[in-house]
């Protein structure tokens, strides 16, 4: 049990899965917080004369000892780093101290400690390189970013003192009136997207379910977008806080404040102007999102608890049966031999027959995905355990293996920042991959996740795990809390858990030591990130192809390694909510490809559940990550269970397959630009600042929006559209036309989702099918949207196609095409044509377009002409052009807000 000094906590043990608990009460009023510093002031600052930057020194004005002693003096560096990006990195000048290791997130080096290098004073008190301006007083030290073009301040923090402890850096920032923010996570914010004042943001990888609300949970992104409107100026601008230490960030509305028990000071500073343009810039520094293979964009199943193989022959059967796609098909460590990684359960799942299965899906084009947790069994007959004992690669803890309990039993850690820990996993990959050739990894309970606490022993008196224990993740080692060192009981505690939880709580030690000695305490929050570093080196090592990976755990950089869902969430309409945001915070975070468990991890009441999952398939048909996953005390829910959401599932995922073209292609576009798949609606309009808290809604790209119902019992949806047409993704004829941001009602019956079409795109499609490789050959269309009744008007879209079995998702020659698709309506012309930037790669029959659906001309008269590419287009009838084809506008209510 957890304890804590100054709080009366209840908590509650679910007991479904890993080390799952909610406080629901703080009953001790927070007391008045000690005066933890007083600052420091600059004693001297240089401009570096050979590289650039600027190099300052700062000495701590009065000493205070709350948290531990004041380190006394500080080295501020200071650089123009790109034409977009600001650095400010602040750290003690006598001493090394850790920060995130340069090999797992390559950046500029700022000068060490002490480093002698050319420099002239520095006289002024501003320094500019880009738009972003640093100034600074100096007594106390206190520094601002400003924006050169509109002289708004981004940040300021004279708002509290700079604090500067081995275990407690402190720093503030105030904030205006008209800052929006987004990010700081992971977390389950019930209050949407958009960052609510005094909800606590604490930041540290931790396995408590994603049923808890505000906590800290699986991943650490100390990131935030600051989205400001001014005066009718919208601009944005982001802030990365680069550390892996635990962290709370306190974000009152006028202010937010840092208190970081470690690392240092590294703060980057990205110039926006536009969200499309912050993520591009922040993604320009972490590295962009991976490449997905292509059939990592169909629909995944999954269940914890697929007993044998023959019930998972018996899902993908369902699937195909009730007509529903199906890409990929998942095993929970249902497969294993006594939860042992790397293995077979030889009875359930024997070898031979799990080939012949593989060997079916693969030859349809399906594909196969395992879990993987990172703890190994303490077992002398375990192979995978003996090799690593013998090539040394898990964490210590007093000099030997830190010993801890997942679902084998005992268990060790692999070390993944230490290079043989790296080799030797790789290495186990590619043992497995020869017994079993699966298609890509899941890595869960990567945090990580340990169901004891402190220094364990396996115990003497008892077999752990108990045997024919309904209870595995009850602690069954003989543990003691371990509190002796400042690792372990830091002398600021984070609200980790949400109650101030001993920072080694249901995970590894604190004061175990990683290679090279490396605190656990430090590198804690790096644990799931290195662990997908390796296994996307081992992959595409192995393949030769894109890899794909699935990791809960992840940090600043992860996208570029792997894939996330958002945990363990419950069969609720809150949860079913709660997935927007999460998915769209990831959007942010550089991990684009994220999605929820759909119909719900933990059991949902059985009652509610057909609906929940009719309503949650329809929403999570647009998921960048499509799968259903459930808890082994789920009832089943598989989206063929019951007819009517098998009905659903098969019109919401007959368009994601229809759509995949363009899913394609925004992850291409993510790749390059860190542009998010699922997009907040204020990215495509940041003046529409009705979007600005929008967590209902979400874009797939720049034009598609999704309106799903989220409300038991509903069959209509209120739904808020940027000014301009949206056409009905389903039935084209009918369109919404928004002039303002009132809310529309729109028809929503248990079979149908809102997905809808913005004006002035053209979007890319194909016919669908079953099976993405099948739906990939198929011939494409254009649907191009003009705003309705144009007689005027521009519409542009993109294509990108490729060979996804390559490692890298570029544009080369011979193994790439790359489309824009233009469109205009003058009068009464229609005018569309392509411009090919590379076009050599067809897949086998070439690119054909079967059809060209023009949207928006009614009124425009009879007597159109069209033309592609330069060729009168033959079959004009598939445009909906006239009159005798009139659109419809579809909202039912409201009215005012909607003018055809
Ligand atoms: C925890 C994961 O979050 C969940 O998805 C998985 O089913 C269980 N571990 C069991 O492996």
């Amino acid at each position: 049990m957890l304890s804590s000094s100054s709080s009366s906590i209840h908590l509650l043990h679910l007991t479904l899965c890993c080390a799952t608990l909610f406080s629901l009460h703080l009953l001790a009023a927070a007391a008045a917080p000690p005066k933890v510093g007083y600052g420091y002031k600059l004693v001297s600052l240089e401009e570096n004369t050979n590289g650039g930057g600027l190099v300052g020194y700062l000495q701590v004005k009065q000493k205070s000892s709350t948290y531990g002693p004041d380190i006394p003096h500080l080295r501020l560096f200071v650089k123009h780093e790109t034409q977009d990006r600001l650095r400010i990195h602040i750290t003690d000048a006598e001493q090394e101290r850790w920060e995130v290791p340069y090999d797992l997130l390559p950046r500029e080096h700022p000068p060490p400690p002490g480093a002698k290098s050319s420099t002239v004073p520095f006289a002024s008190s501003e320094y500019a390189g880009n738009d972003l301006v640093f100034s600074f007083s100096s007594d106390p030290f206190t520094f601002t970013v400003k924006r050169r073009s509109n002289e708004q301040t981004l940040f300021d923090s004279s708002y509290g003192a700079l604090v500067f402890k081995d275990q407690y850096l402190e720093i503030s920032t105030h904030l205006p009136k008209s800052a929006a923010l987004y990010g700081l996570g992971e977390n389950t914010q019930p209050g949407g997207i958009r960052l609510r004042p005094h909800d606590p943001y604490t930041i540290y990888t931790t396995d408590i379910s994603a049923i808890n609300l505000n906590t800290d949970l699986y991943g650490s992104h100390p990131m935030y977008m600051d989205l400001r409107n001014e005066g009718g100026e919208v601009n944005a601008h982001a802030v990365l806080l680069l550390n892996s230490n635990g962290m709370d960030v306190l974000y009152k509305g006028s202010s937010l404040t840092y208190k970081v028990i470690g690392g240092m000071l590294d703060f980057y500073f990205f110039a926006g102007p536009t969200p499309l343009a912050v993520v591009d810039q922040y993604t320009s520094l972490i590295g962009r999102p991976a490449p997905m293979p292509y059939w990592a964009l169909g629909f995944h199943q999954c269940r914890w608890g697929y007993q044998n193989l023959s019930v998972v022959e018996g899902v993908v059967e369902g699937y195909k049966k009730a007509q529903i796609p199906l890409d990929v098909i998942w095993n929970d460590d249902d497969h294993m031999d006594a939860a042992k990684d790397f293995t077979l359960d030889p009875v359930n799942y024997p070898r031979a027959k799990l080939l012949q299965f593989l060997d079916r899906i693969h030859s349809q084009g399906m594909k196969y995905i395992v879990l993987i947790d990172p703890g190994i069994a303490v077992n002398s007959s375990y192979g995978v355990f003996v090799r690593g004992m013998e090539k040394d690669v898990f964490i210590k803890h007093r000099g030997k293996p830190y010993l801890a309990q997942v679902w084998p039993g005992p268990v060790y850690f692999p070390d993944y920042l230490n290079p043989n820990g790296v080799s030797w996993w790789m290495d186990e990959i590619r043992r497995f991959h020869e017994l079993v050739p699966v298609d890509g990894l899941w890595i869960d309970m990567n945090e990580a996740s340990n169901f004891c606490t402190g220094e364990c022993e396996i115990p003497k008196n008892h077999s752990c795990p108990i045997p024919g224990s309904k209870t595995p993740w009850v602690c069954c080692l003989d543990c003691k809390n371990l509190t002796a060192t400042r690792w372990d009981d830091p002398p600021y505690k984070i609200n980790a858990s949400g109650i101030q939880a001993q920072l080694g709580y249901n995970t590894i030690a604190t004061s175990a030591t990683h290679y090279n000695g490396i605190l656990e305490y430090n590198a804690h929050s790096l644990y799931g990130f290195s662990q997908a570093i390796a296994t996307h080196k081992a992959l595409q090592g192995l393949q030769g192809k894109r890899p794909f990976i699935l990791s809960r755990s992840t940090f600043v950089g992860s996208g570029v390694y792997a894939a996330h869902w958002t945990g363990d969430n419950k069969g609720t309409w809150e949860n079913l909510r709660y997935s927007i945001s999460t998915m769209l915070n990831f959007g942010l975070f550089g991990v684009p490809m994220v999605g929820s468990d759909i119909c719900g991890f933990y059991p949902a009441d059985p009652e509610e559940l057909p609906e929940l999952c009719n309503r949650w398939i329809e929403l999570g048909a647009f998921y960048p990550f499509s799968r259903d996953h459930a808890n082994f005390a789920s009832p089943r829910q598989e989206l063929y269970q019951w007819d009517t959401v098998a009905k659903s599932a098969r019109n919401a995922l007959g368009l994601r397959y229809k759509l995949l073209p363009y899913l394609y292609t925004l992850n291409y576009e993510a790749h390059i630009s860190g542009a998010p798949m699922a997009r907040p609606v204020f990215f495509s309009f940041p003046n529409f600042t009705a979007s600005f808290g929008l967590s209902t809604q979400f874009l797939l790209g720049s034009g598609v929006m999704v309106s799903p119902v989220l409300e038991k019992g509903a069959t209509s949806v209120k739904a808020i559209f940027p000014p301009g047409t949206w056409y009905n993704m389903f039935d084209m004829t009918k369109a919404v036309v928004s002039t303002d941001d009132r809310y529309v009602t729109l028809k929503a019956s248990l079979n149908e989702v809102n997905v809808h079409l913005y004006q002035n795109t053209i979007l890319p499609m194909q016919r669908g099918g079953m099976i993405s490789k099948d739906a990939r050959t198929t011939p494409f269309s254009l649907v191009v949207a003009f705003p309705l009744g144009a007689t005027e008007g521009d519409a542009k879209g993109r294509l990108y196609i490729d060979d996804d079995d390559r490692p890298e998702m570029k544009l080369v020659e011979g193994e790439a095409t790359y489309v824009e698709f233009y469109a205009t309506v003058r009068e009464k012309s229609v005018t569309v044509w392509s411009e090919v930037e590379m076009g050599a790669f067809s897949l086998g029959k070439g690119l054909v377009i079967e059809k060209v659906t023009v949207l928006g001309l009614q009124g425009s008269g009879r007597g159109l002409t069209v033309e592609v590419d330069g060729q009168p287009w033959a079959d004009a009838s598939n445009a909906y052009l006239s009159e005798s084809h009139p659109m419809q506008q579809e909202v039912k209510e409201e009215s005012g807000s909607i003018k055809t």
